[in-house]
């Protein structure tokens, strides 16, 4: 881990005798206390504190769910019921767990949008970021595998088109991508088989996402903490002690998220999800159109404005693994996107692009959405395999501090000349 001089000094016999035969407490206090933090971190670095914070949440009610939850496609629907009206504070779990999701996938587009912005993918955070990337991934996996279980008919038929989508395979090797989903159903349909193992692996994953987060953070503390400015710690004004002063803009930060995520917990806990789910899942009667939750409307809208079915799944899926490249993608070698003026058009347009994508993944696919969806889609990879190499090879940049001090010192003309 990321080495400096701990300020740890065990206070009494008993500290002292952990220290000497398990030092946990002094590698905590040397990366959570005087762990060294940019001085010039903004909110959007809260972001990672929130993120754990979320998983945590989102452990600790599923479990509480689990208790009466009953995964048979008999009686799942009405176990979610019984939990929302005769459970002790059944509502408030499953309100907490539901909504959660959504804010902790909003988070992560916040985390993942402020790496982008500020080049932290960038060397020598290939690593970190790579994680990140997996997090992502196994998030998805795991929402995905959530949203089956109340056995609404949004649950049933999500599951039904995603799992069919590996029916493409057949185009290349026949019969293979309908045995690949009936491997995945366990039957010849959606059904409690499908259910009851979706709810093995939903239980499962989050605490292997705990594992990787573990190792997301390890990779951060070895290479350090980038900042807005994109430039290293090169002196010891460069930085704060991460205790305080990071940990306390974190829990202001916690403060204000957990506030809003509050309003729709109390106030309106379905605004997020679809009515149809409180309709119990019926395979006779399909949805007039079969919408994902809103996390997933952009990969959804790229999926549909590909004609062919197989190559649809290659660009979304695609879409998703292309940031793994990301950090070699990008050739510039200037951090942070507020240095650099011509890439921060692009970059907006990417994000504009994202949301586009978004918005065009909830309407029907038909007509001048399906080919809005197309430009849109063919600008997300226009950006990740060409904007982003060409535009590092040409752009010069705004000149660069010489240090993270000197542009916090700049900044404030109220603030002193020497620190
Ligand atoms: C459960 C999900 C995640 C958790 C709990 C988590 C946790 C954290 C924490 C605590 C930090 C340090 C604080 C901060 O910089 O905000 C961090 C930094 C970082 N994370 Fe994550 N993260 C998650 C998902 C992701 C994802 C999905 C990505 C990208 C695809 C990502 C990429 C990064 C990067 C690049 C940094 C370094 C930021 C910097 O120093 O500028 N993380 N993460």
């Amino acid at each position: 881990m990321a080495s400096h001089e701990s300020s740890y000094r065990p206070t009494s016999r008993f500290t002292k005798w952990i220290d000497d035969r398990l030092p946990l407490p002094r590698m905590m206090h040397g990366q959570f206390v005087d762990f060294p933090t940019p001085r010039n971190l903004n909110y959007l670095w809260t972001t990672g504190g929130l993120l754990t914070f979320f998983l945590v949440i989102q452990i600790v009610t599923g479990i509480v769910l689990a208790m009466h939850y009953v995964p048979s496609a008999h009686d799942a629907f009405n176990s979610v019921e019984h939990i929302r009206r005769d459970v002790n504070y059944g509502w408030l779990i499953r309100n907490i767990h539901a909504v959660g999701a959504s804010f902790f996938f909003l988070a992560a587009y916040i985390h993942i949008a402020r790496g982008l912005y500020y080049g932290s993918y960038k060397a020598p955070r290939e690593i970190l970021w790579i994680l990140g990337v997996v997090i992502f991934l196994l998030m998805m996996a795991t929402a995905f595998m959530g949203y089956s279980l109340p056995w609404g008919q949004m649950s049933f038929w999500a599951v039904t088109v995603i799992t069919n989508l590996f029916s493409s395979v057949d185009a290349v090797i026949p019969g293979l991508g309908t045995r690949i989903v009936e491997w995945l159903w366990g039957g010849y349909a959606v059904s409690g088989t499908t259910l009851n193992r979706f709810y093995a692996l939903h239980y499962l994953l989050p605490f292997v996402i705990a594992g990787v987060v573990g190792l997301h953070i390890w990779a951060l503390h070895v290479v350090g903490q980038n900042n807005p400015t994109g430039l290293d710690i090169k002196s010891p004004s460069d930085a704060v002690p991460m205790a305080p002063f990071a940990i306390m803009k974190d829990l202001f930060g916690l403060s204000v998220f957990v506030l809003v995520f509050a309003w729709f917990v109390f106030f309106m806990p379905d605004y997020l999800g679809h009515a149809d789910n409180y309709i119990e899942a019926n395979p006779l009667s399909t949805p007039p159109h079969i919408v994902p939750e809103w996390y997933f409307l952009p990969y959804y809208a790229i999926l549909r404005a590909i004609p062919d079915k197989l190559l649809g799944v290659i660009a979304m899926f695609s879409s998703i693994l292309l940031l793994i490249f990301v950090p070699w993608l990008d050739t510039s070698r200037i951090r942070s996107t507020k240095y650099r003026p011509v890439y921060k058009i692009f970059f907006w347009l990417f994000i504009f692009t994202v949301v586009a994508l978004g918005y065009l993944g909830a309407k029907p696919a038909e007509g001048v959405y399906v080919q809005w969806a197309r430009v849109f889609t063919a600008y997300y990879f226009l950006h990740l395999l060409v904007v982003l190499p060409i535009v590092g090879v040409m752009e010069t940049g705004r000149p660069l501090p010489n240090s993270i001090t000197e542009a916090v010192l700049k900044k404030g003309s109220a603030a002193p000349k020497t620190r």
